[in-house]
C-alpha cells in the first residue's frame, strides 16, 4: 500500500461523498437510515466548505490514486469555555480497513489541532458502532459523555 495522507482538494469532493454510507454505520436501530445517510452527505459537504474557508480541515487518505478515507476536524467550544478540536467525520472504505488508514487520518487531525494550539480532540460516535468504539479506545480516546434515549410510546396500563 502506497498510502498518502493529504489535505482534500475540490477534485476529491465526489470520492469523499462516496464514503457517506460508512457514516450511517452504528446509527441507532430506531433512527431512519436513509435520513442518516442524507445527513452524512451534508456533514461532509459542510466540512469541505469549512476547510476551503479555513474554518477547519479535511484530510484524505489516497492509495494508488484512489481516495480510501477521509477525516474532518474543526475547532469547537466546550461548555467549560475550552476551545477543543472536534472530528465530525472519519470514514475508511470497506476494502481498506484494518490497514492503519484510520489511525493515520486521526494522526493528521490531531497534528492539525496541535498546530492550532488546541489541547483536546473530541468526537461522537454511535453507541452501537462497536468497531469505532474499539478503534478510538485503541487510540487512547476516553468516554466523556453519554447520550440516553427512550421512546415516548404510551405505557401499557
Ligand atoms: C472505525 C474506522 C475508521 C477504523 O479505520 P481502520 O483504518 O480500519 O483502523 P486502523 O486499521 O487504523 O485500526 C487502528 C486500531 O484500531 C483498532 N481497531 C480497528 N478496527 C477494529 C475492529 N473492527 N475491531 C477491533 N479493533 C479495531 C485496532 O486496535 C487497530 O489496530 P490493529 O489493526 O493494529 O489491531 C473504520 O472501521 C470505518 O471507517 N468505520 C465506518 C465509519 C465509522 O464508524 N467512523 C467512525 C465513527 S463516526
Amino acid at each position: 500500500m502506497s498510502l498518502q495522507i493529504r489535505p482534500a482538494h475540490d477534485q476529491d469532493h465526489q470520492a469523499v461523498i462516496a464514503l457517506a454510507p460508512r457514516l450511517a454505520i452504528g446509527v441507532a436501530a430506531w433512527r431512519d437510515p436513509e435520513a442518516a445517510m442524507g445527513a452524512a452527505r451534508q456533514w461532509l459537504d459542510g466540512s469541505m466548505a469549512a476547510a476551503k474557508e479555513r474554518r477547519g480541515a479535511v484530510f484524505v487518505a489516497e492509495d494508488g490514486g484512489e481516495v480510501v478515507g477521509v477525516v474532518s476536524v474543526v475547532p469547537q467550544r466546550h461548555f467549560t469555555g475550552a476551545e477543543d478540536a472536534y472530528v465530525g467525520e472519519l470514514a475508511v472504505a470497506p476494502h481498506a480497513v484494518r490497514g492503519g488508514v484510520g489511525r493515520r487520518l486521526m494522526a493528521a487531525a490531531e497534528d492539525w489541532a496541535r498546530g492550532q494550539g488546541l489541547r483536546h480532540l473530541t468526537l461522537e460516535t454511535g453507541a452501537a458502532n462497536l468497531t469505532a468504539r474499539r478503534f478510538y479506545a485503541a487510540l487512547g480516546y476516553e468516554e466523556e459523555g453519554i447520550r440516553l434515549t427512550r421512546p415516548l410510546n404510551p405505557l401499557p396500563d
